[in-house]
């Protein structure tokens, strides 16, 4: 039987449009996701928007649209991250909205069964918010009435409203996660975590507005005067999505998630208030919370609102970059868990160097070569194979060379395994990138030793099917590979490279050496990635 996998985006607020910072969540489930589904796993990824609140409340206004016609703000932008997710080739399951229908029945089901079983409680809240976080913060937390995280200025409350029993489930969750029956990573995640635990009593979470200020939202079942704090509606739809409510033998079979993807701003919601919530619920905690880094730019967070978010659009029509690009650069850039500056020379210069020089210049060399030797069809290697490749001094150095592309290629597979691996302390793209471009750079490296040209001229059928078929085989593992990261790119590979089969169709075992089959007739198209000028 497959194993099933269930992953999950954070819901993107749609109070502006995504930037290249919502996409590196994205993408980065995209390719897990399509590697676990190469690896002959049942995969089930969501994502969605989250559409309540204070925050869409206030864009919906100022957008010129009239307070209580919310619904009709968030339906027109809606479009705008499901084209983006299509032109990126995120390939999700299940797109969940918190105004579905189902979803507020859910969380409204949820919160008068947390209510009557006394994990709700109502009294006066005396404190700072953060309108842009949607974040409370005690006195002691921000005694200068500034946001800890974003630094802008908070507002003060004081009003009477409904919390929930956080504090009851502290040294319990402490344990989930010391265990990793809840694993927190990176590591450096789960100690913060941790410490921030031990450190500190938690403060009982408000889980309500009143409507006199806050009409956008869910309805609390027990009291028609407030609405649901949007962090509790919107962290329910892991559970709303995948049939809490309706579809409890989907439910069964997804929950508890595998893995919930998320930044690092977001990481206290996800592994504080939400296994919490789950706890007071009866129900599992998720496997796993990865929280990645940010893109900044001048040490900045790249948000909508410092006016410093990059339109991947923009990259697009002014620079040429494509989406797979897009998405090479983000996951290669930097470790994931850790922080990238972004700046668009430097996503240019890497175009330039490991997709136009690298890998797409290997493609179109090799594709040419069995074009004017070989007349467009992959050469079958003759038994003695090698021979005269390695005659002299020089020609042992090709074999070489051959012998260790052939060895790379081989240990590919499972290096790339090794990194993703949500099930270790996975996933880590770049590695696992880095891992395929040696690859890469070992075969353009052999063209250049081995000199394939000089055999054409002296004539020497079989040493040349022998360089040319490496070429080949090395690309045949390299497109299938990259396809998680770059499934575009990946496809245009492996049909230039002859392939008619779906490259959805070539799972984990079946890449190794020989995977392209002598005989076959190439298709060399375009190149890959032309150059892009900078001014
Ligand atoms: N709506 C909440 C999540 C609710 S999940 C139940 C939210 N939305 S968000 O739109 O602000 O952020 C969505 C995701 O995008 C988060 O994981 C966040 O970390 C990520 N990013 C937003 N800006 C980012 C960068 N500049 N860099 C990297 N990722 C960032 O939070």
């Amino acid at each position: 039987m497959k194993k099933t996998y269930y992953i999950t985006s954070p819901l993107y607020y749609v109070n502006a449009a995504p930037h290249i910072g919502h996409c590196y969540t994205q993408v980065a489930c995209d390719t897990i996701s399509r590697f676990l589904r190469q690896n002959d796993c049942d995969v089930f990824f969501m994502t969605g928007t989250d559409e309540h609140g204070e925050k869409i409340e206030k864009a919906s206004i100022e957008s010129g649209l009239p307070k209580g016609c919310e619904n009709k703000f968030v339906d027109a932008i809606i479009p705008r991250f499901k084209d983006l997710w299509k032109y990126l080739d995120i390939n999700y399951n299940f797109f969940i909205r918190t105004s579905d229908k189902n979803h507020i029945d859910t969380v409204k089901h949820i919160l008068d069964v947390l209510n009557k079983n006394g994990h709700i409680y109502k009294k006066i809240y005396k404190g700072w918010f953060c309108t842009p976080c949607e974040m409370f913060w005690q006195q002691s937390q921000a005694p200068e009435g500034i946001c800890p995280d974003c630094k802008r200025n908070l507002e003060k409350l004081d009003e009477e409203n409904y919390f929930f029993k956080l504090s009851s489930y502290q040294d319990k969750l402490i344990k989930c996660i010391e265990s990793d029956e809840l694993a927190v990573r990176p590591p450096m995640r789960k100690n913060e975590v941790l410490s921030f635990l031990k450190g500190n009593n938690l403060q009982d979470l408000c889980i309500s507005r009143p409507k006199k200020r806050l009409k956008w939202g869910i309805e609390l079942p027990f009291d028609k005067d407030y609405v649901t704090y949007v962090w509790v509606d919107a962290l329910l739809n892991y559970i709303s999505g995948i049939g809490y409510l309706g579809n409890k033998k989907q439910f069964k079979k997804l929950w508890p998630a595998d893995l919930h993807l998320i930044g690092k701003d977001i990481l206290r919601h996800h592994a504080i208030y939400w296994p919490i919530l789950l706890i007071a619920l009866g129900e599992k905690v998720p496997r796993k919370v990865f929280a990645h880094g940010w893109w900044v730019i001048d040490k900045e967070k790249m948000s909508k609102s410092k006016d410093n978010a990059v339109d991947p659009m923009r990259l697009l029509n002014e620079k040429g970059i494509k989406a797979d690009a897009l998405r090479y650069f983000l996951l290669s850039q930097v470790q994931f868990g850790r922080d990238g500056s972004f700046t668009e020379n430097l996503c240019i210069e890497k175009y330039n160097s490991d997709l136009a020089n690298d890998l797409g210049n290997l493609l179109n060399r090799t594709l040419t070569m069995v074009e004017k030797y070989f007349d467009g069809v992959v050469p079958k290697v003759l038994k003695d194979e090698g021979r005269g490749v390695r005659d002299g001094e020089d020609d042992q150095v090709k074999a070489l060379l051959r012998e260790e592309i052939k060895g790379l290629a081989d240990e590919l597979p499972k290096k790339i395994k090794h990194y993703i691996d949500i099930e270790k302390d996975g996933p880590d793209f770049q590695p696992a990138l880095k891992a395929i471009w040696e690859l890469i750079n070992k075969a353009n490296k052999y063209i250049e030793v081995s000199a394939p040209w000089k055999y054409a001229k002296d004539k020497n059928t079989s040493a040349l099917a022998v360089i040319i078929d490496t070429l080949v085989q090395a690309q045949g593992i390299i497109s299938v590979l990259l396809y998680p990261f770059m499934p575009h790119t990946a496809k245009d590979i492996w049909s230039q490279l002859g392939q008619e089969n779906d490259i959805l169709n070539i799972k984990y075992p079946k890449i190794k050496w020989g995977i392209i089959k002598p005989g076959t007739r190439i298709n060399k198209g375009k190149p890959l990635f032309p150059r892009i000028t900078s001014e």
